[in-house]
């Protein structure tokens, strides 16, 4: 199959694709999404497919307004109505109980609940109204690897596999969207994101959050949280800004390339390292969520490179969903002076 680049004057193509039953990548504030018909079972087999993810990992539901998601939820809260009326368009998914029936079961992975969202990205609220029916969207990389957050990683994962990418730039937030579980008598943070705890609750007042209590034999709440995830070709160490100069040491010894993934403080430490071994995280928590997918794709190609020193941020605010994806990365391995 041709994967075609659509730009964003060229949505009717890429909703007739959609209508069509094939899939089109489309761009949101977080990282770029694998779309596919929400109503239709067989378009959305194949994101299965073109992913190579496991069928028992649920889709999120992309939707262009809140009255998409009353039609079909059998329960529409007073915190969804909050927390859609604070945070939407935006970085927040929502889960709530479904009427019977509402999906396929290729969507929910067999639940009785559905993961909502409404992207911050005006071309594709128009792809979805242009279609007419939501869309579902999971990170539209190969399963396992990191979410993309340009077009071009798309293609790399997924040409020849899905009928095209709309291309938008590149994404803003960097890291994939807050998922909350509405369906608990305790609305529960599955995974961090822009959106944080502190904003949430400054609107429906106190809530939990589970994404530090999975372990890898037990079964998940957002199922996609047990699987590998964001995981580069070499061992990523989560390291502190004042241990890099050690951590260097320490690979030097080993014999081994190493690579750097740190603020432009950090890596003028090391002026004599080779460019494509210093990725610049720029200068501050933002910049680093932005680029941290794109740098450890960025040593993916670099086969020889054993070791990436990823740094370490404080997790309050936007560090929180950091550091739960670099950790994820490294295998919850940091370094410690050796
Ligand atoms: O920012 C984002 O959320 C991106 C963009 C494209 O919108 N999408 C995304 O989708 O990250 P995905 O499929 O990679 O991650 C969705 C997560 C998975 O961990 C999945 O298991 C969980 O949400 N999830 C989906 N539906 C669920 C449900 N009904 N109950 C619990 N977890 C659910
Ligand atoms: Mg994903």
């Amino acid at each position: 199959m041709q994967t075609k680049v659509f730009q964003p004057d060229q949505l009717a193509a890429a909703a007739a694709e959609l209508a069509a039953g094939e899939l089109v990548a489309f761009p949101t504030e977080t990282v770029y999404g694998l779309g596919a018909d929400a109503t239709n079972e067989a378009a959305v087999k194949k994101v299965y497919q073109a992913k190579g993810r496991p069928s028992d990992n649920p889709l999120i539901v992309h939707v262009a307004d809140v009255a998409t998601v009353k039609q079909y939820v059998a329960d529409f809260p007073v915190t969804a109505e909050k927390l859609t009326q604070a945070f939407w368009p935006g970085s927040l998914t929502i889960i709530l109980p479904l009427k019977p029936g509402a999906f396929a079961k290729t969507v929910t992975g067999g639940l009785n609940t559905a993961a909502f969202r409404n992207p911050r990205n005006q071309v594709t609220l128009d792809l979805i109204k242009q279609l007419g029916r939501p869309i579902v969207g999971p990170s539209a990389n190969t399963s396992g690897k990191p979410s993309p957050t340009l077009a071009a990683h798309v293609l790399h994962d997924l040409t020849g596999k899905i009928a095209g990418v709309v291309d938008d730039g590149p994404t803003g937030v960097g890291l994939e969207s807050t998922v909350i579980d509405l369906s608990t008598p305790t609305p529960t943070i599955l995974r961090p994101g822009a959106v944080t705890k502190e904003d949430i609750e400054a609107v429906i007042g106190s809530i939990d959050a589970d994404h530090h209590k999975v372990k890898p034999d037990e079964i998940p709440k957002a199922p996609g949280m047990k699987y590998k995830h964001y995981a580069p070709n070499a061992q990523v160490y989560v390291t502190a800004a004042a241990d890099f100069k050690a951590a260097a040491s320490w690979a030097r010894a080993q014999g081994e390339p190493f690579g750097l993934m740190a603020t432009d403080q950090v890596l003028a430490k090391f002026p004599v390292l080779a460019a494509d071994y210093r990725f610049s995280l720029g200068d501050s928590i933002v910049t680093a969520s932005q680029r941290l997918f794109d740098g450890l794709r960025h040593y993916d190609q670099l086969p020889e490179v054993k070791f990436i020193f990823a740094e370490e941020f404080p997790a309050v605010g936007l560090g929180v969903a950091y550091m739960n994806r670099v950790a994820k990365s490294a295998g919850q391995q940091y370094f410690v002076q050796k």
